[in-house]
């Protein structure tokens, strides 16, 4: 087995090589997404919000749907939370929606609406971290700058430092890497290329090193070819384990705080219900004990930007903002 790289910045001939043929590939295999088309920033920020934790085939049709309700920042600015939020439902971790209007209303309200270039000028606004605020420099503005998110840290530690596997823990140390690795020229290619052999080819539980345009050069394919039976072997436990313990699991709070807002989302705009009719669309077992519990949770979301709660004759009732 190979000692580990971690640290180790590659020779500029190991760098050339890989950015050539990972680029090639991509320019040949790269997946066809709307967001690439594009390189208005707002577009290319809400993809990226939408992306953070939803799947790239379930992002395909909202980001349509959103670039046609909300076409600039200026018209999300613009709208009422209530309906951010109704245009975001079923998207999940609905708190995004509320940052994305925040940040819609700061850049209008300080910037004229126009989102800066750089990573330092985005990283001012709110809800933009380093991952977000390098994608859309990189993506929209062709800055080269690094990005370093999941896929990105698994495919730079594999061929790089030929580490199957890569924790979040080593974070810091990849955006070095990935800074001493990222081609001067067309780096807006190499980041969509990075993240697609990962989604595609270099996936954690299945790599598909066979057909890797990086099979060659990769630190990691040959330890990669035994590897995946014993990775099987570990998933099929875990998911055995995580079976048996399915009777007694509790449904994540998170889900629930999502069901809320999703049902609230289904009512006319301005129109509250209250807690005993909403209920029984956030957990099945609903009754008059859950009560106390639900109105908490709504507070909670009440807080966070995306409920509305007030206390009517008939007690506590609920609504989009
Ligand atoms: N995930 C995050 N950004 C992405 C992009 N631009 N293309 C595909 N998947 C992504």
């Amino acid at each position: 087995m190979l000692g580990r790289m971690t640290g180790a910045v590659p020779s500029p001939a190991e760098q050339a090589v890989v950015q050539q043929r990972l680029c090639e590939w991509f320019k040949r295999y790269g997946r066809d997404l709307p967001w690439r088309h594009t390189r208005d920033p707002y577009a290319v920020l809400v993809s990226e919000v939408m992306l953070q934790q939803t799947q790239v085939d379930r992002v395909i049709p909202r980001w349509r749907e959103w670039m046609e309700r909300f076409p600039s920042l200026k018209m999300l600015a613009e709208a009422s939370r209530g309906d951010v939020i109704r245009a975001w439902s079923g998207l999940g971790y609905n708190s995004r929606a509320v940052r994305l209007h925040e940040l819609a209303r700061v850049t209008v309200d300080r910037l004229e609406g126009v989102l800066p270039s750089s990573v330092e000028g985005l990283l001012g606004l709110p809800g933009i971290g380093r991952y977000t605020a390098g994608a859309v420099a990189s993506f929209a503005f062709e800055r080269p700058v690094s990005l370093v998110e999941t896929n990105v840290r698994r495919v730079l530690g594999r061929v790089f430092w030929g580490q199957p596997e890569t924790g979040v823990a080593e974070t810091r140390a990849v955006q070095a890497l990935a800074d001493a690795v990222l081609p001067v020229i067309d780096s807006w290619t190499w980041n969509q290329a990075l993240m697609d052999l990962g989604a595609t080819i270099c996936t954690a539980s299945t790599p598909a090193c066979l057909i890797c345009p990086l099979r060659e050069v990769c630190r990691a394919a040959p330890l990669m070819s035994t590897w995946p039976d014993e990775r099987r072997r570990r998933l099929r436990e875990a998911r055995e384990q995580y079976a048996a313990a399915a009777p007694t699991r509790e449904v994540p709070r998170r889900v629930l705080r999502g069901r809320a807002v999703a049902a609230l989302a289904k009512l006319p705009s301005h129109v509250a219900i209250a807690l005993d009719a909403l209920g029984p669309h956030v957990r099945a077992d609903y009754g008059p004990d859950h009560r106390e519990w639900l109105a908490a949770t709504l507070r909670a979301l009440a807080a966070d930007g995306l409920v509305y709660v007030e206390d009517g004759a008939e007690g506590l009732v609920a609504r989009l903002p």
